[in-house]
């Protein structure tokens, strides 16, 4: 099974890296019928009172190491929609702030037995490194500028409930893309379903790498270039508390890449207007964009849970070798 091979087989005897239990890690190296997969499941899952019974008995431990609001919380309200025990820890109320190393803290958690350990962290590959050490699925809810694959998952769900495909759209993201790990997931995301991808964001915070990142990914500097013909534009923060210069001033920054009410035309009439929260109004898009008709950015939020249950069922009920069993 493809979830088992890739993401979800547990540690040999002899300690073989390549099977270790490894969640749900990142978009880049999840194969699409996964993906295909858990965006069905979400779909199941999306009405607001659907439940399930998969995890009853179960216990997820959600440790975040950095801020979030939407993230934890879907997290959270997942878990407990199938029926799991969910324990949030944060940074500053665990022992890592009393210095214990990230694998001890890791280890103590895994010895009270939790199902899966969501985890957030500030270093790109933490979550990578501590699957390697713990027999826990790990779960990525974002390291670093790295990747963000639940994000990138329920952007496609919202995409999908306005597309009957993603192949041949034309996704414009624009912003901060050196710094966003939801950029990441989605350019691996998209470019798995052959869509074409355009960044777009200043030369400060677009470097020219990223074009090698996937197929159909192009860059330019011109918010307009980007904007036209787009089915879906995809906002992104600048994320000054990963930035160490000076960033661009407030004004100047939205004057040449914040989304504004006239740019709207430019794209497809039925253009889908995106934002992975937290939203800055005023700074990467002005609030009659973000409140307008063609702004999904609530219905994201809302497919966070759905998008996590079907991630959360999968990741632990694959353990019991029952997966595709009614919810
Ligand atoms: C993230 O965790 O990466 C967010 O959802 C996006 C952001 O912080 O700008």
């Amino acid at each position: 099974m493809a979830w088992r091979k890739y993401c979800w087989s547990k540690r040999s005897a002899s300690g073989d890296e390549s099977l270790s239990v490894r969640g749900l890690l990142g978009i880049q190296d999840l194969p699409r019928t996964e993906i295909e997969a858990i965006l069905e499941r979400a779909k199941f899952f999306q009405t607001p009172q659907q439940r399930g019974t998969a995890l009853t008995g179960r216990m997820i431990v959600n440790l975040f190491f950095e801020a979030s609001t939407r993230t934890r919380v879907s997290f959270e309200i997942a878990a407990r929609r199938l029926g799991a025990d969910a324990i949030s820890i944060t940074a500053s109320g665990s022992s890592v702030s009393k210095g214990e190393s990230l694998v001890d803290t890791l280890a103590t958690l895994a010895a009270m037995r939790p199902d899966a350990i969501v985890m957030r962290h500030a270093a790109s590959g933490a979550p990578h490194f501590l699957a390697r050490h713990l027999d826990i699925p790990i779960i990525n809810a974002g390291d670093g500028t790295h990747e963000h694959p639940t994000q990138a998952l329920l952007d496609a769900r919202t995409i999908l409930d306005h597309r009957p495909t993603l192949e041949g759209l034309r996704v414009a993201i624009i912003g901060d893309l050196a710094h966003s790990r939801v950029a990441r997931s989605n350019i691996h995301l998209l470019s798995k379903f052959g869509a074409s991808i355009v960044l777009c964001g200043p030369p400060t915070l677009l470097p020219k790498e990223m074009a090698q990142l996937a197929p159909g990914v192009t860059l330019t500097h011109d918010i307009r270039e980007a904007i036209a013909g787009a089915d879906v534009v995809m906002m992104l923060r600048v994320q000054l508390e990963r930035q160490h210069e000076a960033p661009i001033a407030h004004s100047e920054y939205f004057g040449f890449f914040g989304l504004r009410a006239e740019h709207i035309p430019l794209a497809k009439n039925d253009v889908l207007v995106m934002h992975p929260g937290p939203i800055n109004r005023g700074h990467e898009i002005a609030s009659e964009v973000a409140d307008s008709k063609q702004s999904v950015i609530l219905n994201q939020v809302e497919n966070g849970i759905a998008v996590r249950m079907a991630v959360l069922e999968r990741v632990t009920v694959l353990e019991r070798g029952t997966v595709g069993g009614a919810a």
